[in-house]
């Protein structure tokens, strides 16, 4: 009888794979998306190199991290050299160059917190953002890519986990719930935290990539091929994982006490940090450290009200994964 029950059991972990391996399949972009995205990057660093020939460009966010689902708009860096720029200057005559070129929308933002210049291109349909000189991003979106590359059961929780948050309406960070790159972080660490380990802390490893940006040294190992294998001895499949990052974040995370922190691979003490109390805008009841920028909480801009949206999604989606017979539907019905 226990075992018929157990076959049950099996058969039921086997379908609630399945649909969450399908979900993931379904927001995975075609390759054709990335054909146009290179097609805009192309054309870019024409209209770009004619003003400014010493300047690069580099893609960052999910364009290029490995975590973008289909659609995604592209975020583009411009890195250029020199003393004497003055940003808002720069993104206007940017602005400029983009509309003789036909793009569509210009928008140059230069009082957002990251200041940046929006356009779409009526060509591929693909819309994009340009930010001046934000090198740690670029860096950061390499290590996400780097992770991913270790153990698919990365990018597969991600992908639950991040279209989980838009669907719930959690993914916004202008109302106090946190970005798309703290959730990939919170992914990262509660794999490096399983046991056995499914994800390794690449920077804990002697490094093979070392740059400094801002005064912050970036090092880690990033021969992620020689890696393959690290998780191959947990045997956890993506709805247990699932089920297991809900009750993590919803009853086992001290919100109090703790930090997360993918460069360590561990939790810190927010003690430890001196995040314990409000400290102007940032007010530490959820904490994320930057993986380089490690004075950066990704949970500064969770508020009082918004900490208690947030715990009661987990908490939803922790009872959903317990109980609801069909999960793969309940937990992303839209908010
Ligand atoms: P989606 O656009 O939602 O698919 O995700 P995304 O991966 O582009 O993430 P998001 O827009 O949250 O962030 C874009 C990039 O900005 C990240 O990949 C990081 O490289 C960088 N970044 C660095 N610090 C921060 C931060 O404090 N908040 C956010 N949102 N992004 C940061
Ligand atoms: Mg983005």
């Amino acid at each position: 009888r226990n075992l018929r029950k157990m076959m049950e059991c099996r058969s039921d972990i086997n379908r609630l794979n399945n649909h969450f391996l399908l979900i993931y399949e379904s927001l995975t972009p075609p390759g054709e998306e990335k054909t146009r995205q290179k097609q805009l990057l192309t054309l870019l660093e024409r209209l770009v190199n004619k003003e400014w020939p010493e300047a690069r460009l580099y893609l960052y966010g999910s364009c290029a991290n490995s975590f973008g689902v289909c659609k995604s708009d592209i975020d583009v860096c411009l890195a250029i050299q020199d003393a004497e720029i003055d940003k808002s200057k720069l993104l206007v005559k940017l602005a400029d160059i983009l509309k003789s070129d036909n793009l569509q929308n210009v928008q140059p933002l230069v009082h957002a917190r990251v200041p940046i210049v929006k356009f779409m291109d009526p060509v591929t349909g693909v819309s994009c953002d340009i930010c001046i000189n934000n090198v740690l991003a670029v860096i950061n979106t390499k290590l996400l890519r780097d992770y991913a590359q270790i153990d698919v059961r990365l990018r597969q929780l991600a992908y639950i986990v991040k279209h989980w948050a838009k669907s719930r309406r959690v993914n916004e960070t202008y109302q106090g719930t946190l970005s798309s790159y703290a959730y990939v972080l919170m992914c990262i660490h509660f794999l490096q935290q399983r046991r056995p380990a499914i994800l390794p802390c690449l920077q804990e490893i002697e490094p093979t990539y070392s740059v400094t940006v801002d005064g912050i040294e970036c090092a880690y190992f990033d021969q992620v091929e020689k890696l393959q294998d690290y998780g191959s001895r947990n045997k956890e499949t993506i709805a247990q994982l699932v089920w297991a990052f809900f009750n993590y974040w919803a009853y086992r995370h001290d919100y109090t006490n703790s930090v997360i922190s993918v460069r360590t691979g561990c939790l810190l003490s927010k003690q430890a940090k001196d995040w314990t109390r409000r400290i102007g805008n940032d007010r530490h009841l959820i904490c994320i450290e930057d993986p380089f920028d490690t004075k950066h909480d990704l949970g500064r801009v969770v508020d009082k009200s918004s900490i208690k949206v947030l715990r009661e999604e987990f908490e939803r989606a922790a009872a959903i994964m317990q109980h609801d017979p069909s999960p793969w539907i309940t937990l992303f019905e839209p908010y």
